[in-house]
């Protein structure tokens, strides 16, 4: 039986070998449905940038899964582990249980020799929420706040629901545009709200409106005028793991945490591609380089980021993730529930499926539209066949150009999935 890796191509395999720089993430599965076996190990290129999506209805191990690889990443030797660098946004507040070996699966463990095993990530929650996660007993490491001067008007416009030709979008361009002039990027909510209380030419209840949208930013615990270094986040083999769970009673909450994910997204592709061109230029002077690590990011319920029907402030620097992330050096991994609600560019561009149990019309055909061509039977076919089993999925692998059927492995740390008390039971 051949070894399978998927990700890698003929090329790396002979310049890194088969295994170096990938991760243990399942095996083959042989055989159909009640009669379907585990065999060969399956491996992931996590040594270049991928797009990979993760699908599969509720319940099915979607988290789970991403949860798998994102061990691989902070688990792998020293000099691998070394280039590469991962961040969890978690907007069900599940991966913190990472920090806790998987005991109660030790003798599943066992069966794939492995070990439970707890994992040394680091959990940052937004400023202003500290007291929900000290209640509810979630360790965390971390706090971190955004700078409102690093934002967009566009950004801002989005999270408010407000269209920039009203009079409250004119107002908050204005006052945006005032700001920058006078202080640079060096302002806080309160000098917005100060900002639009005098600038320009408004009636109070226009005023009004949009003060009650900055206090309500306020509210959302993300903002400082100093703002985090978030550099923070993408430090050679670490695993931080954003947990953006706690907006739940916010109107608009998903834009608020779109607000996060689109800034970093942005922040980190800017960073990584100016390290490249660094680096290119001292190759050119003949200078040593040190390979910038490869960021991976891995989102949950990545419909709400960037849906297929309208925008969010994440959208468009997820969508240069996905469209130039190669030559930079960034990989990320959408997973959902629904892949026919994911962006259609992003979509399109996964050069990975992993797909466990899909059952609604319309996802299958959203994933029949982007892999066709080199499956032998129809993609209902291979997912019928899929046994019962937990972690059972397809994976469609545009590298290889195969289609496998897989267990994904058991996880080495706990996964706490859908028990948010399962802390205070331990
Ligand atoms: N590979 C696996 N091996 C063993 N158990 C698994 C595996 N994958 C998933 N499970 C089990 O299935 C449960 C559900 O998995 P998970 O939380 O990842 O579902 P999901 O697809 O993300 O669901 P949702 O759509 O509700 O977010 C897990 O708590 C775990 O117990
Ligand atoms: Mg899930």
């Amino acid at each position: 039986m051949p070894k399978i890796t998927l990700g890698r191509s003929e090329g790396d395999k002979k310049k890194f070998g088969p295994r170096k720089g990938t991760g243990f993430i399942g095996k083959h599965l042989v055989g159909e449905k009640g009669e379907a076996h585990v065999a060969n190990p399956i491996y992931m290129d996590m040594a270049r940038p991928h797009v990979i999506g993760v699908f599969g209805k509720r319940g099915t191990g979607k988290s789970y899964s991403m949860g798998t690889m994102a061990e691989e990443i902070i688990t792998a030797p020293e000099d691998v582990s070394n280039n590469l660098s991962a961040i969890i946004i978690d907007p069900m507040g599940i991966y913190w249980s990472m920090k806790f070996p998987n005991e109660n699966d030790a003798i599943l463990l066992d069966k794939w020799d492995l070990k439970p095993e707890a994992m040394d990530i680091k959990l940052y929650i937004p400023e202003g929420q500290e007291e929900n996660f000290i209640k509810e007993d979630i360790p965390y490491d971390k706090t971190f706040t955004l700078r409102p001067g690093e934002l967009e008007t566009s950004d801002w416009a989005m999270s408010f629901d407000i269209l920039l030709n009203e009079p409250r979008g004119i107002l908050l361009e204005k006052v945006l545009r005032d700001l920058k002039n006078d202080k640079g990027e060096d302002f806080g909510l309160d000098d917005m709200i100060k900002y639009a209380e005098t600038h320009g030419d408004f009636k109070e209840e226009t005023r009004k409106a949009l003060i009650n949208r900055f206090m309500a930013a306020k509210e959302w615990g993300i903002f400082s005028k100093e703002g985090s270094n978030l550099d923070e986040f993408t430090r050679r083999g670490e695993l931080t793991i954003l947990d953006l769970s706690q907006f739940g009673a916010i109107r608009g909450s998903w834009s608020v945490r779109s607000l996060v994910v689109g800034l970093l997204a942005n922040k980190i592709l800017r960073e990584r591609m100016s390290s490249k061109r660094l680096e290119e230029m001292r190759e050119m002077e003949g200078m040593q380089t040190s390979e910038s690590p490869i960021v991976w990011m891995f989102i949950d319920e990545a419909h709400q980021f960037i849906p297929n029907d309208h925008k969010t402030p994440a959208s468009d620097p997820l969508l240069s993730w996905v469209k130039i992330g190669r030559e930079p050096g960034v990989s990320l991994v959408l997973c959902t529930q629904q892949p026919y609600k994911l962006n259609a560019d992003a979509l399109s561009q996964c050069d990975i499926v992993l797909s466990h149990k899909l059952t609604a019309k319309s996802d299958i055909d959203a994933l029949k539209n982007i892999m066709q061509n080199y499956m032998r039977y129809d993609l209902s076919t291979y997912i019928d066949n899929l046994p019962d089993a937990k972690g059972a999925a397809i994976c469609l692998d545009d590298n290889s150009e195969r289609v496998y059927s897989l267990r994904m492995r058991p996880r080495m740390s706990w996964h706490a999935g859908g028990t948010p008390t399962a802390l205070k039971n331990k």
